[in-house]
This record gives C-alpha cells, structure tokens and sequence, in this order.
C-alpha cells in the first residue's frame, strides 16, 4: 500500500469509526433522526424497473416438485438432493430468500411481509440474479432484478450467450449470481442516522435467506468477498445514472455465487469475482428506468454518505477455495423425518410483536440453538456447518446472554464465545468484569464454549437496554451480539464495517427458523443502548469490543386485531 492510500485508509477508517459513535443510542440522546413521520413521503417498499421485460417466476405449493426438504435435513450435509437450476427451482430460491409470506391488515392499511425480515418492515434490500444460458433454464441470459410483490424477474441487462457465459467463467458450470444492493433512503425516512447500520443488519438476514433457501435445493451458496463495490456495482447496473434519474440510489452490498451441490470434479472458486471488461459492459442492452420511491427528495443525511464512502471496498482480494469432493455419496440421502418442512418454517417465520413472560425453553433446545450458531471457524470454509459455509471471513461476534427462562438453567447474564481460538477467550476475561465467575453451566455439551458470568433476574436489565423494549425481558432469553469491532476493522479495513453487520443479521435469521421449529419465536431489535451494554460486561470507556445488534427470543402473544392475507392472489394490485 502506497502511504497516499494508507492516508486514505486512515481517514476512512476514522470516518468509519466515528459514525458508529455518533449513532449510538444513549440513554439521554438518541441517534439523531427527523423524530417525526412524514407519511406523505413515505418510500415505496417495492422497486420495480419501468419498461424492463418482467417474467413470471411459477408460484409452487410446498408438496409439489421440488418438495420442501425437512427443515432438520437442511442442518445434515449432503441430505438433500441437488435440483437442476430451472425456472421452478430457480423460482423456490427466491421463494424462500427475498419473496412476500403475507399480507398483514389493520383498520384499513396493508402491508406485506416476507421471507426476510427487516428493520422497521422497511425492506431496504434489493436482490438482482446474473444467470448464463442453461439447457434446462428458460430465461435468457443476463441480469434480472427481483421484483417481490409479483415473484417475478425483471430483465436488467439482456447479454448474448458468451458474453453471459465470459462474465461467469470464474463461477462453477451451472452456477449463477445473485446480488444484494440497499437503498439507504428506506430506512433513513424512519430511522435517519442509525440507518445504515439497519441496512447491514437486513443484507445479513438476507444472506441467511438465500444460504437457506439454497440449502433447501441441494445447492452451495458463498459471498465472494474478495470482490470490489465498484465491481457489484457495474455488473448490477447500479452506475447507469441515465436509469436512475430521478430515482433513489442503490448501493452495493454484496454478490454471491450459487451453484448445485453435485458438482464433479469439485470446483475451485475465487472470492475475487472481477469486473468484466470494457468490451463485456458495453455488449447487449439495458433495459428499464428505476421507479421513485418518495415523492419528494430523500431527506439527506450527511453522515450516511459519509459511512458509504469510507467503508466502501475498493480493493480486492484474491483467494482461491478449495472444494474436495463430498465424503458422503450425495446419493445415500439421510432419511430424516418430514416435519416440520424447512419451508413450513420459512412462510410462518414472524417478529414476535409481544412474548408472554411465562414461556420457558428446555435447557436442550436452548442449546442446540446456539450450536446452529456456532460458525466452526477451526474448519475448512467448505466444511463449515450451513449457513456459516456462506461467509468467508473469520467470525468475529459473540453472544452475551439474558437467560430469563430455560429450564434447569440458572437466570443471569451468560457468555457464547463464537471464535474457535481460546486466547480471545482470555482477552475478553481480562477486559470484563473481574466479579464474573466463568463458570460451565451443568448440561452444556463439551463443545459449546458458554458460560455463567453473573447469576441473577436480568430482565429489567435486558429491558432497560433494549431501549425500553418489553420483548427482551419478557422473552425465554435476549442477547447482545458483541464484534471485535477495532481489531477486527485494524485488520481488514474499513470496509469489514459492513461484514460485521452482516454476520449479525446471520446469527440473527439462524434464531428466527430456530425459534420457529422449537414452536416460539423471536425478533431482532435494533434499539439498544450501545455504551450502557458495555459498562454492564465491564468494557472500558472507549472499547475495542462493539454490541452491534440485540435479539430475543421467547412464547409470542399475537395481536389479534390484525388479519393475514395470502402473499398472492388477487387481493394483491
Ligand atoms: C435489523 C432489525 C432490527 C429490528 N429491530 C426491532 C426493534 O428494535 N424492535 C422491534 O419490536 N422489532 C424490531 N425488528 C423486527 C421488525 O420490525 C420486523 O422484522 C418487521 O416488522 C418485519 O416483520 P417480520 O419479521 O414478521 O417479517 C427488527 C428487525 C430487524 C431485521
């Protein structure tokens, strides 16, 4: 690195750090934000790309082909059958990922939900898919953009054949692309400053809905990470001021190569996916114009800019993974029983509104839930347990715990430790509170690194810092998901900002299903206190340790004012 660029990187990184301080919430001052509603401009939840060709993606019931695999089987490598990559299959990929699950009404005003979740319901992610010519795939090649509301593709970039098929020669054969872009605006309306970190938040849940929905076909799924924004960027078109005009922007999150699970010979894949070349840009047609979302001029947050700049990724890094072939015969599919289906699970995952206080959880469940949260980091990345073989870097959040009611386990404030070495361990002992005791609670399997810090009604408290929530003392338990944030930043660079977020919207979408198939349910929370959770687990003043996201998890109330609706039909205009 030239000292120009490590100037640059400084000052970025300063930026990057300073954004987080300023949009913390603190108990006398929230983020700064508008502190008002202006429903009148209110953005418009659904993007669609006026006069680019839409395409009908086939809506499927969940016993038809390709059937739902058990929701257990997708935890059990090689137990589900890989499917070819066709319309229908392709179509249940963005069923289970980006697609509506329902309609939710209220005194006359509707909204939708839908597989992912997000901050406020605001649903400032868009997903886009590159896809090459495929005997058995009936799309043309290019790039499509997701349209939700109609599950149906919008055809972006209409490429030939080999220059689709050039653009993806990094890709194993039959694989594709998908894309994940935000659009700041949508949550800064509600949120204002603390916004950009609620569109990470949302890119991880969705890494978690498509590393799901995936599983679900038999097919792999890796964030190639290596990869530049301003590559994702071109490739998604988003660069093309004539098609945005008066448009709100979209930012580029992330892409991610998909590709089936049977490959022979096993493929390499370098997370470095690079930007086609002039001559590849500048083939086929664009197609569309971004529809505006608001009706006036997005309120500008000046901060926000700022935190798109210093943490956008202009380097890249190459970095081959090696695939071996599968121990297992993908043939010998474990039998494992029917139900729940994942995709039963998928629909039916909500944000509990409300928990009832009385709701407890079996001490194995509760841990079993956080062993699917567990990355394996001491692993190969392809051998890593789904979804964490989506996420090539090395994890860098851990859990602390407000277990109100799992049976058999004491209630107190309780560490996950999520790294694989045991000195960060150690460095985090010395950095807490000497009075927490690290004790092994009884019944903790041998390779769950949880422990005792503090035993003890932490309700209130868990309330108290979730901005006020009762969700999380109410809940069975709630938790902080604490980054090694300046280590973890000294070392990559800024732009690791963003990845941190993302793992934590990960662990999140695993507790979400998880919560699901153990019939409770959860929610994210966003609001917390940021500098009060680190004086409660001892952090210093400034800390190299950041909670970036809370969660809980726990018996729902339902509020049965509301009436659901089917994702489609013709209710839907
Ligand atoms: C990043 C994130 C932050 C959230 N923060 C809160 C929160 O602070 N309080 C809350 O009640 N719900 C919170 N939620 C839940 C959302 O409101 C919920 O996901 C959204 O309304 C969509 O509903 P669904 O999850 O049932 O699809 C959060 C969700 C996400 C993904």
């Amino acid at each position: 690195m030239t000292e120009t660029a490590r100037q640059h990187s400084k000052t970025a990184l300063d930026q990057v750090k300073q954004y987080h301080e300023q949009t913390k919430h603190e108990f006398n001052r929230y983020a700064r934000s508008l502190g008002y509603l202006d429903w009148a401009n209110q953005p418009n939840p659904f993007r669609r790309f006026d006069g680019a060709p839409l395409i009908p993606l086939p809506r499927l019931t969940l016993d038809e082909d390709p059937f739902s695999p058990a929701y257990e089987s997708l935890f059990h490598p090689h137990s589900t059958p890989s499917q070819p990559i066709t319309l229908k299959t392709l179509s249940r990929f963005f069923e289970y990922a980006l697609s509506l699950t329902a309609w939710k009404e209220y005194n006359g005003t509707r909204w939708a939900l839908r597989s992912n979740p997000s901050s406020g319901n605001l649903h400032p992610t868009e997903g886009y898919v590159f896809v090459r010519s495929l005997a058995q795939l009936a799309l043309e090649p290019g790039l499509y953009h997701y349209a939700p509301k109609e599950h149906a593709l919008e055809h972006r970039w209409v490429l030939p054949p080999q220059t689709a098929q050039s653009v993806l020669q990094g890709i194993p054969s039959e694989g594709f692309l998908v894309g994940l872009t935000s659009i700041h605006w949508r949550e800064a309306w509600k949120y204002g400053e603390r916004a950009f970190r609620y569109c990470q938040h949302d890119t991880g849940h969705a890494i978690g809905t498509l590393r799901v929905a995936a599983a679900t076909l038999g097919w792999n799924l890796l964030v190639l990470s290596g990869t530049t924004d301003e590559t994702i960027a071109t490739l998604l078109g988003l660069t093309r001021q004539q098609d945005f005009q008066q448009a709100e922007r979209e930012y580029p999150e992330l892409l991610a190569a998909v590709w089936p699970g049977n490959l022979h010979p096993p493929p390499t894949l370098n997370l470095a996916f690079q930007n086609p070349e002039d001559t590849v840009l500048s083939a086929g047609e664009w197609k569309g114009t971004a529809n505006r979302l608001s009706k006036e001029e997005p309120v500008p947050w000046e901060i926000i800019d700022k935190v798109t700049d210093a943490s956008w990724k202009s380097t890249q890094e190459n970095e081959d993974i090696v695939f071996h072939a599968p121990t297992t015969p993908t043939s010998n599919h474990e039998k494992i029983g029917p139900d729940p289906l994942a995709g039963q699970i998928i629909h039916q995952r909500r944000s509990a509104v409300a928990f009832d206080g009385r709701t407890s959880l079996s001490a194995d469940r509760f841990f079993t839930m956080l062993q699917r949260i567990m990355p394996r980091g001491d692993l190969p990345l392809p051998d890593r347990p789904m979804p964490w073989d989506a996420i090539p870097w090395d994890p860098a959040i851990h859990l602390a715990l407000f277990v109100h009611r799992i049976d058999g386990l004491t209630p107190g404030l309780y560490w996950l430790n999520r790294s694989p070495e045991r000195h960060h361990l150690s460095l985090f002992r010395s950095a807490m509170h000497e009075q927490f005791v690290w004790s092994t609670p009884e019944g903790c399997p041998a390779n769950l690194p949880l422990y005792l810090l503090e035993a003890g009604n932490a309700q209130n408290l868990a309330r108290q810092l979730s901005c006020g929530q009762d969700i999380a003392g109410d809940s069975a338990f709630s938790l902080g998901m604490v980054a090694e944030f300046d280590e973890s930043l000294g070392r990559y660079g800024p732009w690791f900002y963003k990845r941190l977020f993302w793992e934590t919207g990960l662990i999140g979408q695993v507790f979400y299903l998880e919560a699901e198939s153990a019939g409770i349910r959860s929610t994210g929370i966003g609001c917390f206190f940021d500098d009060p959770v680190h004086r409660v687990l001892g952090f210093h003043p400034q800390p190299r340790w950041q909670s970036l996201y809370h969660f809980t998890v726990g018996g729902p109330l339902d509020d049965g004012r509301l009436t659901t609706l089917p994702p489609y039909g013709p209710h839907v205009t």
